[in-house]
């Protein structure tokens, strides 16, 4: 079992009151992703199929999107019928090249992509992803038209010393290119402890965190920061999505191991709480 985590403070700020405090935008739904890392091939496109019969019967206040592995991509986007959207969960900073096994944003635009996920902790962790590499992948990405879920998130042992905060005001500010907008952008908070091990922040921690990462944006970006949706990642199952996606500025979630089977996805989908 994981140890409480300490109690790290929010930096005084100074961004106006007024910028944090203001109505949803009725525009700003929620999204609901999955993130199918590499798990999947043609056997596993029912559940996307599946998803998208339920988004189709249930017509969730909410944006739906499947990141399948890239050889998906196109018959993913059969399946969803136009339900639910479909991305990548990687992509290359370069349009095309000499790059062997790269896929750039352009390719998985033109096999049906509509969105992509850059700097997952998994990309940075095992292929050495930096804050500039995700940045550059994120421009790629706008360069494509393909929306992008840039993602950041402390260690352990990061916010065991009490620098969770900081850790991620440096990614946002190394990973997250100028000229983001809300409308074609999320920011996915993902603590790399809470990937896949069943432990999540408290309610009380992910919404320091996800107020910290507004304020962020909204004092490097003003009125477009404002609406950037933030997505909570990590752990998020059927029985903690209501109250996870409750918390303010939580604007989503990035789900894993729960997305790849159709029924729990779609639990998590129907924990939307009516006022998000
Ligand atoms: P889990 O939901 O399996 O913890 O994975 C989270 C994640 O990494 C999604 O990108």
């Amino acid at each position: 079992m994981m140890a409480k985590n300490p109690v790290v403070s929010i930096a005084s700020s100074n961004v106006p009151v007024a910028l944090l405090k203001r109505e949803r935008e009725p525009t700003m739904r929620p999204l609901i992703a999955g993130n199918w890392k590499m798990h999947g091939t043609g056997p596993q496109l029912p559940e996307i199929a599946a998803i998208a019969a339920g988004v189709r019967s249930t017509a969730p206040t909410a944006d739906i999107l499947i990141c399948p592995p890239s050889t998906l991509i196109t018959r993913a986007v059969q399946a969803a019928a136009g339900q639910i959207a479909i991305g990548g969960q990687n992509c290359a900073s370069e349009m095309s090249g000499a790059f062997t096994g790269d896929v750039s944003a352009e390719m998985l635009k033109d096999a049906g992509a509509a969105w992509v996920i850059v700097g997952h902790s998994e990309r940075r962790q095992h292929h050495g992803e930096t804050d500039s590499m995700v940045a550059a992948k994120a421009k790629a990405a706008w360069r494509a038209g393909l929306l992008a879920i840039i993602c950041i998130g402390e260690t352990d042992a990061q916010r065991r010393a009490g620098n969770a905060l900081t850790v991620c005001t440096d990614q946002i500010a190394g990973s997250v290119p100028e000229g983001i907008t809300a409308v074609g952008n999320a920011i996915g908070y993902e603590p790399l402890w809470a990937i896949g091990t069943g432990h999540t922040p408290s309610l009380a921690e992910i919404g320091q965190m996800h107020l910290h990462i507004r304020q962020c944006l909204v004092a490097r970006w003003g009125a477009h920061g404002r609406d950037v949706r933030i997505l909570y990642g990590g752990s998020v199952n059927p029985a903690n999505a209501h109250s996870v996606l409750a918390v303010p500025e939580v604007g989503g979630a990035l789900v894993g191991g729960a997305s790849l089977k159709a029924t729990d996805f779609e639990a998590i989908i129907n924990e939307i709480p009516a006022h998000v």
